[in-house]
């Protein structure tokens, strides 16, 4: 540390600056301190839920006032407002005047400011409103490192949330204080390797039509070779010991329940599989990858047999994983003078023609298939899809038979451009496309899931299982941020509310994990290390898990690290998603600063999250009240796969910053 004594210097400076400036405050009587105002901080670090923070005026570059009283000196933010302060070891106090500015009077603005001096909180305003006076505080900051000057919306989000830090300044021994970047999270792996004994993984449920060719690749971990068996497979199947690739064909609708067996040097495994040959398929939500976050309209065979080879590869089909999903632009583009991927869109029977990056559809999917994996394909049933290639209007039904006879077992039916040609606000209209479509891929001879992308309109999760396997229920998830929170949050908030419709073959929708390596849609490029800190990772898939989300990592599989597949491959994680009561998580509460998900899982357990939404670590709790359970309970912490004791009446722990407890309760009989 720097212990030289500017602090001379720095008066003298200072004392000089508000000479010229003309500028009147009181100084510090102590001749070894010296003001540093917050607006002479680098202020691209604050954070502002709109707008830009402004020195010396408010958000919106008027002079900063409170309840009638202007200041001069302070910085305008709007909620919600993050700026991280790195003290120096020197800083001896922070001072201001806090507000809501009054260029929002009259409007229904309710804020709270916060001061965080290394994760304790050392003051909170309480929340203030539009036209109350200021308020004033002044903390002792030292012997603390890290400041944090914090804005929250409060509750009613952040409409008006105009706020002031106004007569907003350090006082500083030597050196002075800085604003800098949120400190870097440590990518600490909770989630211990997989054991070298088998451990079969995934769906413990599985549902397929009769006579529609059957593939499933038991995903087991355990160390190589390993050696498969099975008990009781329905007449129809059979199973590569070898290669754990159970395939054929059942003729008979009906259940069976399967006993699969995994074998290897160090042991065995078992677990039952509950086999539905019927109507109804993806009894538990599709897992896999799909393209669009990262190849966008650059995709090609070749990343997409790459993609199938990582899958195996890198232990995630192990674990459950299968699905290879093309997303969009895999057409020939309407009118594109570009010869890779224009031409003409469709043959003289009106068949679908890929474009030059796809030579041979049939051949991928066999490929893709060989590895008893998955494929899957996109679509608009507008005339063009979002990227302006060729969709399916007006060919329906030879599309779906096209996408069946090149093998392909998903469709993700999309809505762009539809509106053009059909459209309507009416129930009717909105589920049209998605009938039509449906109708048509019950005709196919091989079980086609279909996943409805269109955004959540006409409350889609109240019919979505009507006409399809899985449905989004918001926009586009992206990499864009809401406030503080990542936008998995929001989209999660907003995709939690509709648990009541998720069902084993229709599943709510809230697209897909970023995380790894990742792009935008709008920005396009290679794509970038997420931004999400770790702990946002853990609560990302933990909250997806709990609402029983279909599991489609989109970002590269070509840089997939050990923390991205730690994240994506806990198996015990993936066990709630997966589980066959197919029930999504209750929200138990939701503040801004807490969310709490429970979910009933088929064997009489439940799984808890804690999600901690606030900048700080807190405590956070459960109750067995709350969850209507009575008795000691066996409490498992899910992410380290570790039992944490057998508690009575609750379950409390810390929740680090944006981070999640994500427990399994089991009645301790
Ligand atoms: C959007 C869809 C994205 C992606 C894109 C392709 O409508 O939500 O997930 O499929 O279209 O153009």
């Amino acid at each position: 540390m720097n212990t030289t004594r500017t602090g001379m210097m720095g008066f003298g400076l200072l004392t000089a600056i508000l000479l010229i400036t003309g500028i009147a405050f009181a100084a510090d009587s102590s001749a070894e301190n010296h003001t540093v105002w917050l607006s002479g901080l680098d202020l691209s670090k604050m954070t502002a839920g709109w707008g830009k923070p402004q020195p010396d005026l408010s958000i919106q570059s008027k002079p900063l006032t409170i309840g009638g009283k202007k200041f001069d000196k302070g910085v305008g933010t709007h909620a919600d407002s993050v700026l991280y302060v790195d003290l120096r070891g020197t800083t001896e106090r922070f001072s201001a005047s806090v507000g809501v500015d009054d260029e929002v009077a009259g409007q229904p603005a309710s804020i709270r400011f916060r001061i965080i001096g290394d994760d304790q909180e050392l003051w909170n305003s309480g929340p203030m409103k539009a036209g109350e006076p200021a308020k004033s505080v002044d903390v002792s900051v030292k012997g603390l490192k890290v400041l944090i000057l914090s804005v929250d919306p409060t509750s009613d989000g952040v409409a008006y949330d105009h706020a002031d830090w106004a007569d907003a300044r350090f006082l500083t021994a030597a050196d002075n204080p800085r604003a800098i970047d949120p400190p870097a999270e440590p990518e600490t792996i909770l989630t211990p390797a997989p054991a070298p004994m088998p451990r079969i993984n995934g769906p413990k449920v599985y549902g397929v039509r009769p006579n529609s060719p059957f593939l499933y690749r038991i995903p087991c971990t355990g160390t190589r070779p390993m050696e498969f068996a099975a008990e009781n497979l329905p007449a129809g199947l059979s199973l590569d010991g070898k290669t754990g690739i159970v395939t054929g064909k059942i003729a008979q609708a009906g259940t069976t329940i399967a006993v699969l067996i995994a074998k290897n040097a160090q042991g065995q495994d078992r677990r039952e599989f509950r086999i539905v040959v019927g109507d109804t398929l993806a009894l538990t939500p599709p897992m896999g990858w799909n393209s669009w976050y990262i190849h966008y309209n650059r995709v090609t065979d070749a990343i997409m047999r790459q993609s199938a080879d990582v899958m195996i590869a890198s232990g995630m089909a192990d674990f459950g994983y299968s699905y290879v999903n093309i997303d969009d632009c895999w057409m020939v583009k309407v009118n594109s003078t570009d010869p890779e991927i224009g031409g003409p869109t469709r043959d003289d029977k009106g068949r679908l023609i890929g474009n030059k990056r796809f030579p041979d559809m049939k051949a991928m999917t066999d490929y893709i298939h060989a590895k008893g994996l998955k494929a899957g394909i996109y679509i608009s049933p507008g005339p063009r899809t979002c990227a302006g290639y060729e969709g399916s209007f007006g060919h329906e039904a030879l599309d779906a038979k096209t996408f069946a006879d090149w093998g392909f077992d998903f469709l993700k039916y999309d809505w762009c451009s539809y509106g053009e040609k059909a459209g309507g606000d009416k129930l009717e209209d909105f589920m049209k496309p998605y009938q039509v479509m449906y109708a048509e891929l019950l005709k196919q001879d091989r079980d086609i899931v279909l996943n409805l992308c269109q955004y959540g309109m006409g409350d889609v999760w109240k019919w979505g299982a009507q006409v399809g396997h899985c449905w989004r229920t918001t926009g586009d998830l992206g990499l864009e941020k809401a406030g503080n929170l990542p936008g998995f949050y929001s989209i999660g908030f907003s995709n939690a509310k509709h648990f009541e419709f998720a069902k084993p073959g229709g599943w709510n929708d809230p697209d897909y994990i970023l995380i790894g390596w990742v792009g935008s849609a709008f920005t396009g490029g290679e794509g970038e290390k997420t931004t999400l800190t770790a702990n946002e990772q853990y609560s990302y898939m933990s909250m997806w898990s709990l609402m029983a989300a279909p599991l489609i990592f989109s970002g590269d599989m070509a840089k997939l690290d050990a923390f991205a597949l730690n994240i994506l491959c806990n198996a015990e994680v993936i066990d709630i998603d997966q589980d066959p009561l197919g029930k999504q998580a209750k929200i138990l509460r939701q503040t801004d600063r807490e969310f709490v998900l429970v979910k009933d899982l088929e064997d009489g357990s439940k799984a808890v999250g804690l999600f901690n939404l606030d900048i700080v670590s807190q405590p956070l709790a459960v109750s067995w009240q709350d969850l209507g359970l009575t008795g000691k309970q066996r409490v498992r912490d899910l992410w380290q796969q570790k039992d944490l004791g057998v508690l009575d009446g609750e379950y409390k722990t810390s929740v680090p910053r944006h981070g999640v407890s994500l427990v399994r309760l089991f009645p301790n009989l």
